[in-house]
C-alpha cells in the first residue's frame, strides 16, 4: 500500500521504517532538512535499537524514502500524521501548533477516498476539530494512537500488543477501519487485538494508558516515602504486591521516578484538558502523581548529601546515567540529569557518564562535566549515584571493581537496581530509595 508519514521524529521515523519493513511503499515527510538527509542515507538521527537496520533495508529496497516536500504525500492511500505535541511553554496544556500545521499543509494534497490517520498524542476532542479539513477533501480522518516504548520502538510498532483505531460513525469509518487492518496485516494475522472505537475514545485511550503507567510509578514512589519513614523496604513491598496478578509487578520500580518526552507532558496535558472540560477534579490526582514524581529527584539529592555528611562542596560525585531510561539517548525531562544539575548547584564537582546520551546532555547542560568511559568517570569519585539503570552500571559494575577506581565508598542507588548486600559486603555505604 502507498503510505505517507508526516513528521519524522521518534514516532514518525520508526513508523515509516516499520511500515516499509512489512512491505508498504512509504514516503516520510518532515520540515527538517538535516533529519531528512540523515534518514535518506539510512541513518537514524537518534539511538533506537533495530532502527538503523530497517532504515537501511527500506531505503535500499526502494520502498522507503524521505523528503521535505509535502506534495509527495499525493497519491498515498493512507497518510499517518505523527508530529510532536510538546508541553506549551507557558502552561501545562499540549501545544498543537505542529499538528494543526501538518493538517493544513497536507490538506491540498489529499484525494477523495484517502485516509488520514492521526498518531500524535492529542487532547481528547482534537480529531473532531480536524475532521472538517480532512472531509472537505473527500478523505476520512481516523485516530490511531501509538503505544511504542523508546528502546523497543521497532518491535512495538511491527508487533504491538494492541491496535486501536478511532473512526467516525458510518460507512466511511467502517471502510477506514478495514483499510487500517490491511496496513497492519501481519499483526492482525497474528491475532493482535484490533479495537475499533469512536474518535474521542481512541484519543483518550492513549492518554489514559500513560496516566495509568505514571500513576503506578508514583504509587510505588509514594510507598517508598512511607517506607522511608518506617524502615520498611519498598522493593520487597513491590514484589509482594506484584504477585497479585490484578496489580502486577511491572512499573512498580521505585526510585527517582519517571521522565522522558511522554509521561510527564501527557499527564499534565490530560489534567489541563480535563479542566477545560469542566472535569478537572476527575483527574486531580494526576497533579499528585506529578508532585510525588518530582519529589523523588529532590530525595535522591538529599540522600547523597546525607551520605556525605551534608558537605558536597568540591566533592567529586559520579552520576551514572543521563538518559531518562536505559536503551535510549533521550534526555527530555530526564530525572538523571535533573539530579546531576541539582548536585552541581550545591557545589559538587559532578561528572556525568552515559553510554548513549552524552552528546544530547552536553547540548542541554553544557555546565556539567561529561566523561564517556565509565571507569574514567568513576576514577577519584567521593560518591557515586546510579540514576539510569543501564546494564553497564546495574549488572556489569562490581563493587570490587568500583573500589579500585573511587576514593570514597558511597553509592546511592536511584533505581534500586544494585545488589545492596554485595555492595555493603565490599565495604560500601549503599543507599537505596525507600529501603532501609
Ligand atoms: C511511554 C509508555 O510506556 C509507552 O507505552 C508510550 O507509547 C510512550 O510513553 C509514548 O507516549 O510515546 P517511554 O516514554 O518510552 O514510553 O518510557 P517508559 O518505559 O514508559 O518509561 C518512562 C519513565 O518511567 C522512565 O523514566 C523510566 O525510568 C520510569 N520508570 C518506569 C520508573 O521510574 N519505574 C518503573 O517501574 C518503570
Amino acid at each position: 500500500m502507498k503510505i505517507s508519514v508526516i513528521g519524522c521524529g521518534y514516532l514518525g521515523a520508526v513508523h515509516a521504517a516499520a511500515m516499509a519493513s512489512i512491505g508498504h511503499d512509504v514516503v516520510g515527510i518532515d520540515l527538517d532538512p538535516d533529519k531528512i538527509a540523515s534518514l535518506s542515507a539510512g541513518e537514524a538521527p537518534f539511538f533506537e535499537p533495530g532502527l538503523p537496520e530497517i532504515l537501511k533495508q527500506g531505503v535500499a529496497s526502494g520502498r522507503l524514502r524521505f523528503t521535505t516536500d509535502m506534495s509527495e504525500a499525493r497519491g498515498a492511500a493512507v497518510h499517518f500524521v505523527g508530529v510532536g505535541t510538546p508541553q506549551k511553554k507557558d502552561g501545562y496544556a499540549a501545544d498543537l501548533t505542529y499538528v494543526n500545521a501538518a493538517f493544513a499543509e497536507l490538506a491540498p494534497y489529499l484525494s477523495s477516498g484517502d485516509i488520514v490517520a492521526g498518531k500524535s498524542t492529542v487532547p481528547v476532542g482534537t480529531a473532531a476539530t480536524l475532521t472538517p479539513i480532512v472531509e472537505s477533501a473527500g478523505a476520512t480522518l481516523v485516530w490511531n494512537p501509538e503505544f511504542l516504548r523508546e528502546g523497543f520502538a521497532v518491535k512495538d510498532t511491527i508487533d504491538p500488543d494492541r491496535l486501536v483505531v478511532g473512526v467516525p460513525a458510518g460507512d466511511a469509518g467502517e471502510t477506514a477501519a478495514d483499510v487500517l487492518r490491511e496496513v497492519y496485516a501481519p499483526a492482525v494475522a497474528k491475532g493482535t487485538p484490533f479495537l475499533v472505537t469512536d474518535l474521542a475514545t481512541s484519543e483518550l485511550v492513549k492518554v489514559a494508558a500513560n496516566a495509568f503507567l505514571a500513576t503506578k510509578i508514583s504509587f510505588i514512589n509514594a510507598m517508598a516515602e512511607i517506607a522511608e519513614a518506617t524502615g520498611a523496604d519498598v522493593t520487597q513491598l513491590a514484589e509482594a504486591i506484584g504477585h497479585d496478578v490484578r496489580i502486577g509487578r511491572r512499573f512498580l520500580g521505585a526510585g527517582i521516578g519517571f521522565g522522558g518526552g511522554c509521561l510527564p507532558k501527557d499527564i499534565r496535558a490530560f489534567a489541563a484538558r480535563a479542566e477545560e472540560l469542566g472535569r478537572g477534579e476527575s483527574v486531580g490526582f494526576l497533579r499528585e502523581v506529578d508532585a510525588i514524581n518530582l519529589r523523588r529527584r529532590e530525595r535522591a539529592v538529599t540522600l547523597v548529601l546525607d551520605a556525605l555528611d551534608r558537605d558536597v562542596v568540591g566533592k567529586r560525585i559520579t552520576v551514572l546515567g543521563a538518559a531518562f531510561k536505559p536503551h535510549s539517548d533521550d534526555i527530555r525531562d530526564s530525572p538523571a540529569l535533573d539530579v546531576a544539575v541539582r548536585l552541581r548547584g550545591l557545589g559538587a564537582d559532578v561528572v556525568v557518564t552515559d553510554p548513549q546520551a552524552i552528546e544530547n546532555a552536553r547540548r542541554q547542560h553544557p555546565q556539567l562535566t561529561y566523561v564517556e568511559d565509565r571507569d574514567e568517570a568513576l576514577r577519584g569519585a567521593d560518591a557515586v549515584i546510579l540514576v539510569t539503570e543501564w546494564d553497564e552500571y546495574r549488572r556489569d559494575l562490581s563493587p570490587e571493581h568500583a573500589s579500585s577506581l573511587t576514593v570514597g565508598r558511597v553509592i546511592v542507588d536511584g533505581r534500586n537496581g544494585l545488589d545492596a548486600a554485595a555492595w555493603r559486603a565490599a565495604g560500601w555505604t549503599y543507599v537505596g530509595m525507600g529501603r532501609p
